[in-house]
């Protein structure tokens, strides 16, 4: 490494799940945020990130043996042979930084906030799964912690295997959210019993409602009899049909969850009387709740960063170090979330060349793929450095024509491979979301979803929900001048300023990550083209 690369500061997060890791250079700059999954191509995979320091070495000529301090987001080291190994290979110190406090600082060092009020919610991490905090320049400073056994992030995920989606494990939470919009809250009072709430904010789980035994042996995956036992409904099995009562437990658990989120923010706005609220943790990765609390809740501000799950504890770890502990200026704050793997136009000819498809090079690869969106056809994009977190936004995405009432059916069925109840996403022009959103301002991570106007709601099918919402991104010249140019090219033609933007992978599969993956997902899916940097495929 050169020596003004002597500073660098690894990031490693995600040891039992997401594994990722975040080098930053000497001046506290995360260079590269790396996600495990994407480069192994085992979703969720957790452990140590040997794939993705692969990929730095190989492509970036980093060998990050050679950092000189190791940060990880947990405060133990688990039993890991590969991390074994790492550690005799190397002679930097090792720092340990909390859990949360990894998901707090991920968050508050990234937002554009001098001072923020912090809370974080997830499963759980270093036996916590909650905590309230202040950030304040450099330094964060806990406030209050919430032991795992009263975990929200826990409940999410019990309410998904009683809803049958056992096989995503620790991540059913999604599923959930997404049928929700499908049921009515009619059972909000078992799951508001399951709750005793604080004046100062907190809450712990009813352990006369919700034993704690069921909570603490979670991993295990036995079914949550607590709330069979609740709700007087048996389980779903995985393969019996998604009933009416099914999507109104999903729906109870959405309000309740809002309604809880909503009494914390309070309370920490009371404590600390402060405008700005930076979420963190898995839990922050749910788009009503998130826009609820912007809606009602009493913060000016709330930014969160795209990675906010486990996947962006590296990067959280690192930037606590830099910042918090070692004093660091604060001189960066996240303006792009595109800090993963990226390829040059050569190595991506080449990938092309070996797939044997044949390409042209058209004048403009953006009014290209606008023009075939505009024709009805379903293309996958692929640009420049890959976004972070879990939300594909605009570098590994597949596009569609928004105003289509019934492409949400094709993309589930016959490109993405999963349940029929699942959404997709508005990437829309900054400054045009008031005229088709009741809401205001600039979301460009996709991890706020707001209701359309009730003029707009017909021309645009394709990215509602079922409840009228759409997650959206606002996409602006300078975040993303390519994509902004294809939505660009997709208003001037058509009069409607968005497209439909979803994740470029299949049901169970990591989003793309390199050409290759792209040419391979496009070669075994129902895609019609593939824009790939400048090049232009058609399904032949
Ligand atoms: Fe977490």
């Amino acid at each position: 490494m050169t020596k003004e690369n002597d500073a660098h500061i690894l990031g490693i997060g995600g040891l039992v799940h997401d594994a990722n890791f975040c080098l930053l250079d000497n001046q506290g700059n995360p260079i590269f945020v790396g996600e495990e999954e994407r480069f192994c191509r085992e979703k969720r995979r957790g452990g140590f990130p040997t794939y993705s320091i692969s990929y730095l070495a190989k492509s970036y000529h980093i060998e990050v043996s050679e950092t000189s301090t190791i940060v990880f987001s947990r405060e133990t080291i688990p039993d890991d042979k590969d991390l074994k190994s790492f550690l005799k290979s190397t002679s930097a110190s090792v720092v340990h930084v909390n859990h949360h406090l990894s998901h707090a600082a991920g968050t508050f060092y990234s937002a554009p906030f001098p001072e923020a009020a912090i809370l974080t919610l997830d499963g759980l991490g270093d036996s916590i799964c909650s905590i309230m905090a202040i950030g304040r320049g450099k330094r964060i400073e806990k406030l209050a912690a919430l032991h795992y056994h009263h975990s929200l992030g826990i409940l999410w995920m019990r309410t998904g295997w009683f809803l049958g989606f056992m096989a995503d494990h620790f991540f059913s939470g999604a599923k959930v959210m997404a049928l929700a919009a499908y049921g009515k809250p009619v059972y909000e009072d078992v799951f508001r019993g399951l709750f005793n709430l604080y004046a100062d904010g907190s809450y712990e789980l009813n352990p006369g409602r919700f034993p704690i035994e069921s909570v603490a042996r979670f991993w295990e995956k036995e079914k949550p009899f607590f709330l069979e036992k609740a709700l007087g409904i048996p389980p779903r099995e995985p393969d019996l049909p998604v009933l009416q009562v099914h999507k109104d437990i999903a729906a109870s658990m959405q309000k309740v969850s809002e309604e809880l989120t909503l009494h914390m923010v309070r309370g920490l706005h009371r404590r600390t009387g402060l405008e700005n609220l930076c979420l963190a943790g898995g839990v922050a990765l749910n788009c009503l709740q998130n826009a609820r609390i912007l809606r009602d809740g009493p913060f000016e501000k709330i930014f969160i960063t795209p990675n906010a799950s486990d996947c962006g504890n590296g990067m959280g770890a690192a930037l606590y170090h830099y910042h918090h502990n070692l004093g660091g200026e604060r001189q960066w704050y996240m303006t792009t979330p595109y800090l993963g793997a990226g390829y040059s136009t050569d190595e991506i000819e080449s990938a092309i060349t070996k797939a044997g498809v044949e390409y042209r090079i058209p004048e403009s690869i953006a009014k290209t793929a606008a023009m075939t969106l505009v024709q009805g056809h379903v293309i996958g994009w692929f640009q420049g450095r890959a976004e972070i977190g879990p939300r594909a936004l605009g570098n590994r995405s597949i596009l569609a024509d928004p105003r289509k009432p019934n492409i949400r059916n094709y993309l589930n069925q016959k490109i993405k491979h999963r349940e029929w109840f699942r959404p997709f996403s508005a990437a829309i022009l900054e400054g045009k979301v008031p005229e088709y959103f009741e809401c205001k301002g600039d979301f460009p991570y996709m991890l706020f979803a707001f209701p359309a106007r009730p003029d707009k709601a017909d021309k645009i099918p394709g990215v509602l929900h079922v409840d009228m919402t759409s997650r959206i991104q606002t996409v602006s010249d300078k975040n993303n001048p390519l994509f902004h140019g294809l939505i660009n090219e997709f208003y001037i033609e058509t009069g409607i300023p968005m497209v439909l933007n979803t994740s470029f992978n299949d049901h169970g599969e990591p989003i793309v990550n390199s050409p290759t993956d792209a040419l391979r997902r496009f070669l075994a899916s129902g895609l019609d083209a593939l824009a790939i940097g400048p090049f232009w495929i058609e399904r032949s």
